[in-house]
This record gives C-alpha cells, structure tokens and sequence, in this order.
C-alpha cells in the first residue's frame, strides 16, 4: 500500500510517501519520498511561529514540495499530451472552489496536475489537527483538492498520533531507501509526548485507543524550552541550544552544585499534570537578580532548567507507570529529541523493566512520515477514508 502524508499543523511543511509490505517478518515500510521545508528561519526573526505567516508559507510550498516527493519516489510521470481528460473542467471547476481563498496555491497546483498522471497511490493522511488552525486548514484544503483531482481516498490524521507511531519504526538494513519493519507494540503503553504545543501522558489500553492520565495545566515544555532561550537571547526554536548548553555545562563542570536552584514544578502533587510556567517565570527572576548574564551563566542556567523538566517528567512517567502499569514506554514531539531525557528514561525503562518505544531523532520534530505512518496504522485498522472533515486546532486524541 503506498500512502501520502501531509503535514501542515505549525512550521514545518512536510510531503512524505511510503509503501508497506506485508513480510513474515511483518510489514516493512519503505520511505520512498520525504520532503519537508522548515519556515524557521523565517520565524526566528520574531521569537515564535505566526499562524497567518506559517499558512502562507506552506501555501507557498506543498506544490514543489509534493511534486519534489513524487519525482523522488519514482512516481511523477509526465501526461501524454494526447491523453484526454474528459472530466477535467468539471474537476478544475470543484478544485478551485475548494482553494477559493488560495489563488496561488491553486494555480500552482492546476500547473503541476495539467502535466503529470495520477501517481499510484493509494490513500492520502493529512494532518487535521491538532495545531495552528490557518496553518492546518491549508494542508487539509490541499488534500481535499488532490483528492478531487486523482481520486485518492483521504484518512484525516491526528498529529499527535503521528508522534505516537512513528516511534514504532525499527530502521534494517537497506540499499536504497530508507527501510523499517514496523515492530508490534505491547499493551498496555504508556505515552509522553513532549513537544512545543503539548505536554501530555497518554494510557495506550489497545492499538490506536488513547486515554489522556496527564496533562499540563499551562505551558507545554517545548513551549518552556522555547521562552527560556529567548530569556536567556538564545535563537528560536530554543529545545536544542538550551539542551546543548546544559551538555556542554555537565563535560566541564561534573559534580557542580547550582548556583542558581530552580523549582520542580507539580512534582509532589498526587495527579499526573504538569505545571511549567512557574518555572519559566522562576527562571525570569533568577535572571533578573544577575547584573551581567554571562555565557557561563547561560550554560549554568540552561542545565538547571533541563534538570528541572527532568526530574519532573521522569517522576511523573515513574508513577503513571506504578499506577497503570504499562508493558512499554513510548515518547514522541520535538522535545524527545532531547538526548538527557532520551537517557534518563532509558534508565526508568529499565527500573520496570519496560520496552521503550523511541523515534529516530530527525523523526521527534514535524514530519510528513509521521503522518503517512499514523495513516497507514487507521487504515489497517479498519478505518475509513472520508472527505468529510475539516481542520481543528484543539483536536484531541
Ligand atoms: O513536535 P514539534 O516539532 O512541534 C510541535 O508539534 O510543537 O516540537 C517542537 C519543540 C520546540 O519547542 C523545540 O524547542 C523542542 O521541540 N525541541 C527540543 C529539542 N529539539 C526540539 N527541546 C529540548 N531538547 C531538544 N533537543
Ligand atoms: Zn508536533
């Protein structure tokens, strides 16, 4: 089965296609196409992500980034030019209706399908949700138009789910494209995903059946990463500099006792919510009491941060786990990039002895592969293809 991801839900612009095959080692999934265009640099200048800027900018993308992904994949073939499409006005017509608001976008789109076949795919996942609302809408637009054109079943995809499966990737050895045999996750698991919009522990009872155990009850720790670089001047998105600072921070300075003690948020409370802007704001006014921030300070203050968010998460993963009892431990969103929490939740894995479920590191941020993966899994569950839906924001899992 090969499928189209499409991800559109914040900054990064992501077309990917992959083809399962069923093995009797199981399905291997072969990444045949993965593009994906980072609008960061251009939202670096103002310190965090513009919805209205972020829609125009995949706008601007998915035409060359889809067609970028087709060639790569070996499926862009060019129409032959005797080859008559008896319905294509009728098609155009329903086509610019559903791109109404995206002139650009549909004449880019109406260029690119006057000249190639219909790729052999099977189905389309889009990101619906959740994510920033103008920036999800125009990939779903997009989706719905592809749709139109080649007749492509579409499966709306929740992004969060995309972080969930994709750690389910086991990479094998490969020629050409990048291959993984899609390993079998054991039941009960437990989720944390960390990224910029959420903070959120998820119970996994059966395949693609979420029950949320935990939530932040304000910022989301990319969100707290993100805010405490720009605290310190550091570039957006911070996640990765603050982490390296903190590493950087433990090789020259082992044993080091703070100087600048931070709180640990929630870590005591019964429940298993999160709470990060105190300790945003804890790290605001640790800032504020030093006449000259130094670069060593930087580095000091980055690793207590991330020693902060640490032992908050491993400490509330450690008691969902005594609570619930899970047989894996899955992480996924930009901040399991994170090598620190990598390792110190391969240790908690081992403590319980848990699988832990981990995705690539180019895999943790947005990605259009997460998507096609998360399609691929509703699909092989039964669900159906619809073209009735619409983008939402605050989509739950
Ligand atoms: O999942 P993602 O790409 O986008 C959302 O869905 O939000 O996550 C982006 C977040 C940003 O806040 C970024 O600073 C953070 O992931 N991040 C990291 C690291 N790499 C990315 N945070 C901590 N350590 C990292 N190495
Ligand atoms: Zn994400």
């Amino acid at each position: 089965m090969r499928i189209l991801g499409i991800e559109t839900s914040c900054d990064e612009t992501g077309v990917c296609i992959i083809e399962t095959k069923e093995t009797e080692n199981g399905v291997v999934l072969t990444v045949l196409g993965n593009q994906l265009y980072s609008q960061i640099k251009l939202h670096e200048q103002y310190g965090g992500v513009f919805p209205m800027m972020a829609k125009r900018e995949h706008a601007k993308n998915l035409v060359p980034l889809l067609e970028k992904c087709l060639d790569e994949a070996l499926l862009l073939k060019s129409k032959d030019d005797f080859h008559l499409i008896i319905n294509e006005e009728e098609e155009n017509k329903k086509i610019k209706e559903i791109l109404a608001r995206e002139g650009e976008l549909f004449n880019d789109l109406i260029k690119l399908l006057e000249k190639i076949e219909r790729p052999d795919i099977d189905a389309i996942a889009v990101t619906n949700g959740p994510g920033l609302e103008p920036a999800l809408w125009v990939g779903v637009v997009f989706a719905k138009a592809l749709n139109i054109a080649w007749g492509i079943p579409m499966i709306p995809t929740n992004h969060m789910e995309g972080h969930i499966v994709v750690s389910s990737l086991d990479k094998i050895e490969s020629k050409d494209k990048p291959q993984f045999l899609i390993r079998e996750t054991k039941y009960p698991a437990l989720a944390l995903l960390i990224s910029g919009g959420h903070t959120q522990l998820v119970l996994i009872k059966e395949n693609l059946k979420y029950e949320i155990i935990g939530n932040t009850c304000d910022d989301a720790v990319g969100e707290a990463f993100d805010k405490v670089a720009r605290m310190l001047g550091l570039p957006y998105p911070g996640g990765k500099i603050i982490s390296d600072l903190a590493e950087k921070e433990r090789i020259e300075f082992p044993n080091k006792k703070t100087s600048y003690p931070l709180p640990r948020p929630m870590i005591h409370s019964k429940d298993l919510n999160f709470s990060f802007s105190g300790l945003k704001t804890a790290v605001l006014y640790t800032l504020k009491k030093i006449n000259n921030v130094t670069d060593q300070i930087k580095q000091e203050v980055a690793l207590e941060f991330e020693s902060a968010v640490l032992d908050v998460l491993t400490s509330k993963v450690s008691q969902a786990v005594e609570e619930y009892n899970p047989q894996t431990l899955i992480i996924g969103g930009g901040v399991s990039a994170n090598p620190k929490i990598r390792a110190e939740l391969t240790k908690v894995c081992e403590k319980y002895g848990l699988e832990f479920l981990v995705p690539e590191v180019t895999a943790s941020t947005d990605n259009a592969l997460m998507i096609a993966v998360a399609g691929y899994m509703n699909i092989a569950a039964g669900k159906q293809d619809t073209t009735d839906f619409k983008a939402n924001g605050n989509l739950s899992l």
